[in-house]
Order: structure tokens, then C-alpha cells, then sequence
């Protein structure tokens, strides 16, 4: 039987979702088990986001990982994908040199790893002129502005951003230069909810919050937040829908105590040889 062909979300349905009011589900993966399940549950955007240092390399921060730890992860998540958008995150110092280089990086994520889109952190007038420089080389941009969590050696921590007007109306307008820049979409992290409507009720693109409350176009959240992967420090905007870190833990604890009692493998869980075969081999 012929497979069924599925159709892909792509850049123009998500503005077509934002324009009916319909919200945008993404979450973030980085490896091929994770995409497949995220896909088959009908994810419309997956972002292989640079969290991939603290999630997944165990880093304290993003500003270590590199492109080839990006391209790397794109890899299968784009093989796993049949529908979702893949967004690949352009990782800390991978454009921030020349424009040229920049675009070289990014045109990385799309011919090498098949991503097709990438994002890149902040609204800058050096990052809008690539955004600009990016688009015109025929390569999606999402923008990403509130707290953006590559700028973590100027802002000391991982904070609210744009709670005083100067800074609430610099996050504003940096979302509506992405999108004269040619962004397809824009990331909003960690403002308050008031500041994500008025930047929402703003753009045509689509707006995607994380930690900006319900009005924005869609939600991202990162996977392992979502499923209670680490029993560690969440932010408030996170919701845990499950704690696989405990069923995970009680899973293995279960293992090892069947293996140390000597009752894992049994019967059902091992093969046997035919008593013929066996009596050839013993010759008994
Ligand atoms: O790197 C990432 O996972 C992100 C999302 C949290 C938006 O940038």
C-alpha cells in the first residue's frame, strides 16, 4: 500500500493559521525518536533550539554550542519530520562576524541538515540588515526578542524582559522591525503577557510566545520542560504535563532490582533451543 502523502506545514499556512485565529503549536526536539513522536502528535513547528547545550550536552548555558553540534542535531530531527516545520537555531557566534559568513551558516542549516527556516536571536540594526541579507538569499528568518537567552553574559540571568515602558517599547519595536526585515515569524520570550498582545495585535506574522502569556499567534515550549525530563529548576511559564523523570527513574530502579534478583530476562523474555538441537550439541 502506497503511503498517504501528508501535507507539510509550511511558512505561508502558519500566516494563513495566525490570520483564522488558529494557534500555532512548536516545541523543541533534537533527535530523531523525539521528532517522530512530536510529528505523530501533530507538532506544527519543531525548533532544534541551541537549549540543546543545557538539555541535552549538559552545558550551564547556550554561548558553548557550535554549529557543527547544531547541524548535527538537525539532522535526524528534519528525517523524522514529515510534517512539521524545522526551524534550525543559529547557535552563539555563528552570526555575529560578517553578513557574509552569517548567510553561510544559516544556508548550512537548510542545504546540509534540510532545515527550512532558521532563527536567530535579537532585533539589533546589525541583526536586521542580516535578517535583510538572509531573506534575499532565499532563507526563511524567525526572529527572536524579549529575553534572549544568548545575551546571558550581559543580563546576568534569565529574567522577565521589557517590564518598564523603555524597554517594553525597545522589545515592540525590534518585533516589528523583524517583520519589515522580512521575518516569517517572531519568537517572544519571557515578557509579560500585555507586551506580547500589543506586539501580536501589531505584526501580520505569526508571533510565537514562551513565557509571554496566551495571546501570542502559538506556543513554543522546550520538550524536556514539557515532559518533566530533569527534576530541576523550571521557570513559572512552564507546565510539566508529565514526569517522566520519576516514571523513568521507577522504570530503572525496577530493572536493576529484577536484575540483581536474577528474575529479569524470564521465560517470555529469552529463546530456546529445540531438545534435539540441544542433545546434538551436548550429545547426551
Ligand atoms: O533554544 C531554544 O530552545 C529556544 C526556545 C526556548 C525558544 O530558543
Amino acid at each position: 500500500m502506497s503511503e498517504l502523502k501528508i501535507p507539510k506545514v509550511t511558512i505561508p499556512s502558519l500566516r494563513e493559521k495566525k490570520a483564522k485565529g488558529e494557534k500555532i503549536v512548536a516545541l523543541t526536539a533534537y533527535d530523531y525518536p523525539t521528532a517522530r513522536l512530536l510529528d505523530e502528535a501533530g507538532v506544527d513547528l519543531i525548533l532544534v533550539g541551541d537549549s540543546l547545550g543545557m538539555v541535552v550536552l549538559g552545558y550551564e548555558d547556550t554561548i558553548s554550542v557550535t554549529m557543527e553540534d547544531m547541524l548535527h542535531h538537525t539532522k535526524p530531527v528534519v528525517r523524522a519530520a514529515k510534517r512539521a516545520l524545522v526551524v534550525g537555531d543559529m547557535p552563539y557566534f555563528s552570526f555575529h562576524l560578517s553578513v557574509e559568513e552569517s548567510v553561510y551558516n544559516a544556508s548550512r542549516f537548510l542545504k546540509e541538515a534540510g532545515a527550512r527556516a532558521v532563527k536567530i536571536e535579537g532585533a539589533s540594526k546589525r541583526r536586521l540588515k542580516l535578517v535583510e541579507a538572509l531573506v534575499e538569499a532565499e532563507i526563511p528568518v524567525m526572529g527572536h526578542v524579549g529575553l534572549t537567552p544568548q545575551s546571558i553574559s550581559h543580563l546576568g540571568q534569565f529574567r522577565v524582559e521589557g517590564k518598564v515602558p523603555s524597554d517594553a517599547q525597545k522589545i515592540r519595536e525590534g518585533a516589528k522591525n523583524l517583520e519589515k526585515a522580512g521575518a516569517f515569524s517572531v519568537i517572544l520570550e519571557s515578557i509579560p503577557m500585555e507586551l506580547a498582545r500589543l506586539i501580536t495585535e501589531d505584526l501580520t506574522i505569526p508571533t510565537i510566545g514562551i513565557g509571554a502569556g496566551s495571546c501570542c499567534s502559538g506556543q513554543i515550549l522546550v520538550f524536556h520542560d514539557l515532559v518533566g525530563f530533569s527534576n530541576g529548576y523550571l521557570p513559572k511559564f512552564v507546565k510539566k504535563y508529565t514526569d517522566l523523570h520519576s516514571i523513568i527513574i521507577e522504570a530503572v530502579k525496577a530493572y536493576g532490582d529484577e536484575v540483581r534478583l536474577g528474575s529479569f530476562p524470564g521465560d517470555a523474555h529469552s529463546y530456546h533451543l529445540k531438545e534435539e538441537t540441544l542433545k546434538k550439541i551436548t550429545g547426551s
